[in-house]
């Protein structure tokens, strides 16, 4: 397979991955054929890029962290929250609990995963996406850093509902792409104190789990909101879901700026652990994070041009390439692969992020 930008699709390509909305729907299935009015659908729909089969590349394979039944499931819970909560009822317990065991399943039990995807969500769907991928996040942060079955589970309801405080903010001021005035970003920072509040009148669920969304916009060095709190006074749960969800804002599509590439994101992470982030969590996520997901295509410092085949654990700065053009651009007759993890005279010194070369 291979990732390509909606903008380059053609008729009769192949999906290799399912297309998902919002509110856990397959809108195109993996295996699907796509036609014209498929791609029209996508670039209307805001999705940025998808994985296509190649059969230059059968072996190469973007596995999602979560399988697809548990994201669908955990994608349409949180949508249920939201609309729980707007029309005044009450958030179910239980069945976030369930939820989030799946999740902590689904992520137990693969010792060799790493975050290794390009994200392929809607436009528009960023609240409940998020959500998902940043309760994922704190949970293998959570289990690096030792935390017990049922610290997981109170650290992943806090990840999951950590954002539920904003079904309070006016959408148009969440989705406002330009400079906020003093008193739209205090109505902003209020989602975090209004999420804790919503949060803690549900009897069932924990008061850790609620101070996450009361937390996750605190800061190491007391910049942070609603409290301004430091260092430790901000609760462990807290700091790993800060990470997480910088981490994850970084790689989407914003209204004020477009997503960073993962390599970037991760080293403006490094640059503000310590001041901004917990050096010690910044280490435990990045060692779960491909720098150059698998399908990236890479300049090597050789002035090879390769697509990356593989991520090594714990070295996940330096993947296995696939050479495929020469120094002069042009196509190599024979493809050969370069681990960088034990080549460490080479590296990658540029992310060719327009991927017609392998059209
Ligand atoms: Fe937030």
């Amino acid at each position: 397979m291979r990732r390509i930008s909606t903008k380059h699709l053609k008729p009769g390509m192949e999906l290799a991955q399912s297309v998902i909305s919002s509110d856990g729907k397959v809108l195109l299935a993996k295996g699907q054929r796509l036609r014209d009015s498929y791609i029209a659908r996508l670039v209307q729909l805001g999705v940025y890029s998808v994985y296509v089969v190649d059969p230059r590349f059968p072996d190469i394979d973007a596995v999602d962290f979560l399988s697809e039944r548990t994201r669908l499931r955990a994608l349409r819970m949180v949508r249920t929250a939201c609309t729980s909560l707007i029309a005044g009822s009450v958030l179910d317990a239980p069945a976030i609990t369930d939820i989030v065991d799946m999740l902590i399943d689904d992520l137990s039990t693969k010792p060799d995963l790493l975050i290794n995807m390009f994200d392929i969500r809607l436009q528009d769907d960023y609240t409940f996406a998020h959500s998902v991928n940043v309760c994922s996040f704190a949970i293998l942060i959570g289990m690096s850093c030792a935390l017990n079955r049922d610290q997981l589970r109170e650290l992943a309801i806090g990840a999951l509902m950590h954002d539920l405080g904003k079904t309070l903010v006016p959408g148009d001021l969440l989705k406002k792409p330009g400079p906020l005035s003093p008193v739209e970003y205090e109505q902003i920072q209020e989602h975090t104190s209004a999420g804790f509040e919503i949060l803690r009148r549900q009897g069932e669920i924990g008061l850790l789990s609620a101070h996450i969304a009361f937390q996750h916009h605190e800061r190491m060095d007391g910049s942070g909101y609603p409290r301004g709190l430091t260092g430790s006074e901000i609760h462990l749960y807290g700091r790993i879901v800060a990470v997480a969800d910088v981490y994850d804002a970084l790689v989407s599509d914003r209204a004020y700026r477009p997503r960073f590439l993962p390599h970037k994101a991760a080293e403006l992470l490094l640059e503000q652990s310590g001041q901004f982030f917990d050096s010690e969590i910044v280490h435990h996520f990045l060692q779960q994070v491909a720098f150059y997901p698998t399908g990236t295509l890479v300049r090597l410092s050789t002035g090879i041009i390769g697509v990356v085949v593989d991520v090594n654990k714990p070295i996940t700065t330096r993947p296995i390439v696939r050479a495929l053009y020469d120094t002069e651009g042009e196509e190599l007759d024979d493809y050969y692969e370069l681990d960088l993890s034990i080549n460490n005279d080479i590296s990658i010194i540029e992310v060719i992020a327009d991927e017609t070369r392998l059209a």
